[in-house]
């Protein structure tokens, strides 16, 4: 074997060692609903002047959330955490999320996730990634289904259902 081969070979092993000594603890389910409230604790910080037919915000606006998550659909039920980041406007009914499930109760209380994605608000249930999180759910993956509960169009307000499934390492 040549000398640089063996090189290769530890680092081939070096590079899966981590995959390999992974295992994963119970999938987590969590349900919990969403509360946008425009002008409350969501905030548009950027925008164009590209209309969306159809849409409250304009293509390519940005808009910081700080949501309050509960336990049930009604505002006053058990808060769970705050859904923070923001999303950004597509040029269509979808907006791209880049947030935080933060929870402040219950057994996570402490931990969140990460979740990225396209949300097309046309389809009844929506897909974004999990791809990490914190305390207890360090080096979590997952997927969120997202659903649209209610939406006052009158002023922008929403209430969403949302389902979390995620796997994390066994460390
Ligand atoms: C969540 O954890 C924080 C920090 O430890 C604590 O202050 C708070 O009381 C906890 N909340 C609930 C609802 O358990």
């Amino acid at each position: 074997m040549a000398p640089h081969s063996s090189l290769l070979l530890s680092l081939l092993f070096l590079s899966l060692s981590p995959i390999l000594t992974y295992g994963y603890n119970d999938l987590v389910h969590q349900h919990f609903y969403m509360h946008l409230l425009a002008g409350k604790n969501e905030v548009l910080v950027a925008k164009s002047d590209i209309p969306v037919p159809g849409s409250f915000y304009n293509f390519g606006s940005v808009v910081v959330v700080d949501n309050l998550l509960t336990q049930g659909p009604n505002i006053t039920s058990n808060p769970v955490g705050k859904a923070q980041g923001l999303f950004t406007v597509m040029n269509s009914l979808t907006v791209v999320w880049n947030a935080n499930i933060v929870f402040t109760a219950g057994e996570y209380n402490g931990s969140s996730l990460a979740f990225l994605g396209p949300d097309d608000i046309t389809q009844p249930i929506r897909e974004v990634s999990i791809v990490g999180g914190t305390g207890y759910f360090r080096m979590a993956q997952g997927y969120m289904t997202i659903k649209t509960y209610s939406v006052n169009l009158i002023n922008g307000d929403a209430e969403i259902e949302v389902d979390i499934y995620a796997y994390t390492a066994k460390l």
